[in-house]
């Protein structure tokens, strides 16, 4: 990739996605010199000048303590800016633009068709002059018809090879633990699935709220925000059979044939809950439905998993911010049977517990925090190098939607249950439970 500078073309660059994200994780990767030479071109909806929109971004970025003026200083003399409509006319200066390019969509996603279509027409697709690439972040959709027109509009001008569908879980280091472990440790395949495992929990818990996000989670809620996309994820690298080889198109079709053996999911092995208070956050409408936590209970009809429950849960304004992955293995005659886990947060790393003579004994092994280089910037970082193990594929976000569809129909009607804040969420996850079965709380001892 040297030599060539790399084109960045961000679609609303003047946007809070932008400024909150993008920007701040080109600095960092810059501080931590792992950027190839870019020309950042931005195009917005704002009619401001090219300095004035260095200016304010850099006012952004001057809020963030961890980001080096330094190296915002030559990332700032990178960027040209342009207001620009989302169109083929507003685009029209990409026109003829030579060598490798990323086109990242920060945009809302009413855009991204438009801005796919406006890209496509303008030949900006085709790979002559290098690689072409079109980042496109979540919500990828709000159900499975939706998801599909998007990927059928994206597909009229780009390859699938060349779409890349920004999941930040899959930068984090968590991830890449369970794939070395699953991949060096071949004699837990036998365990790995019904055989060894009764049931597997993986849950991500929050204390944060909305965060003046309700602009985007009001329409959203957890279940969309979480479940649909980063937990089945999780769930697919669990279950899936280990591709032979760790390369991108094997990995995904490993991921994207356990996400096809799910059975959808039943409204009636579903939970839903909103944190008390909800309701008077900013920007949220009065008698809101929109739920903060949501859990299924699922089922896999891969011979592996049969009869295996998989229970997903993720919530706003809990008791703890833990994040794991559980494998419970089949309880013995006292009851109780050990369990692995895959610690996301707040410390990544493993524990075993097992039964010994005095009870249960836990063993942790501990990589430490997530690290300040974080899943965001791991994640952009494969998208300029163009690594596409870290980007789910069109199948794998259609079955995703596909699983989570009557819940989402289920849940137009009644409503979440009031949690308050700073509990374990609300009483109905405990009903999705099969007898035997439960939650670890607070990212459980093991
Ligand atoms: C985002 C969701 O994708 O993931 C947020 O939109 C959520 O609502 C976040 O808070 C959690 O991920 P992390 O890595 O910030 O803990």
């Amino acid at each position: 990739m040297s030599g060539t500078p790399l084109n960045l073309v961000v679609l609303g660059l003047t946007g809070d996605l932008s400024r909150r994200l993008l920007l701040p994780a080109l600095v960092r990767l810059h501080m931590e010199g792992r950027l190839p030479p870019l020309r950042l071109l931005g195009f917005g909806a704002e009619a401001w000048g090219e300095e004035e929109v260095r200016e304010r971004l850099g006012a952004f970025i001057a809020q963030r303590p961890e980001l080096d003026p330094r190296a915002w200083a030559e990332v700032r003399g990178w960027i040209r800016y342009r207001q620009a409509a989302i169109s083929p006319q507003g685009l029209a200066p990409l026109r003829g633009l030579e060598g490798p390019a990323l086109f990242y969509l920060a945009l809302p996603p009413r855009l991204f068709p438009k801005a796919a279509t406006a890209l496509g027409r303008l030949g900006l697709a085709r790979e002559r002059t290098g690689w072409r690439r079109i980042a496109v972040e979540k919500p990828f959709g709000q159900d499975l018809a939706s998801a599909q027109r998007l990927n059928r509009v994206l597909h009229r001008h780009f390859r699938e090879e060349q779409v890349l569908r920004m999941d930040h879980f899959l930068g984090k280091r968590a991830v890449e633990n369970l794939l070395a472990l699953r991949r060096h440790n071949p004699s837990l395949e036998a365990l790995w699935g019904r055989a060894g495992v009764a049931y597997v929990e993986i849950t991500y818990a929050e204390t944060l709220g909305l965060e003046g996000r309700a602009a985007y989670y009001e329409g959203t809620g957890a279940l969309r925000d979480m479940l649909q996309n980063h937990l089945l994820q999780l769930l697919a690298l669990v279950a899936m059979d280990p591709p032979a080889r760790l390369e991108a198109l094997s990995l995904r079709a490993a991921k994207a044939e356990a996400l096809r053996a799910l059975e959808a999911a039943s409204p009636k092995a579903a939970a839903r809950g909103q944190y008390q208070g909800y309701g008077e956050e900013p920007g949220v409408r009065p008698g809101s439905r929109t739920e903060t936590f949501a859990a299924l209970r699922l089922f896999s009809t891969a011979p592996r998993w049969q009869g295996v429950p998989f229970y997903l849960r993720s919530g706003k304004r809990l008791s703890g911010a833990f994040g794991h992955v559980a494998l419970a293995f089949h309880p013995g005659p006292r009851g109780a049977g050990g369990r692995l886990l895959l610690r996301l947060k707040p410390e990544v790393g493993l524990a075993l517990a097992l039964q010994g003579e005095a009870g249960e004994e836990v063993l942790e092994f501990r990589l430490g925090p997530e690290p300040e280089f974080g899943a965001y910037e791991e994640i952009l970082l494969a998208a300029l190098e163009g690594d596409l193990t870290h980007f789910p594929s069109e199948v794998e976000v259609e079955e995703a939607w596909r699983v989570v569809e009557p819940v989402l129909q289920a849940w137009r009607r009644g409503r979440p249950e009031v949690y308050p804040q700073g509990s374990p969420g609300p009483e109905a996850q405990h009903r999705l439970l099969l007898p035997g079965h439960r939650w670890l709380e607070g990212g459980g001892k093991a």
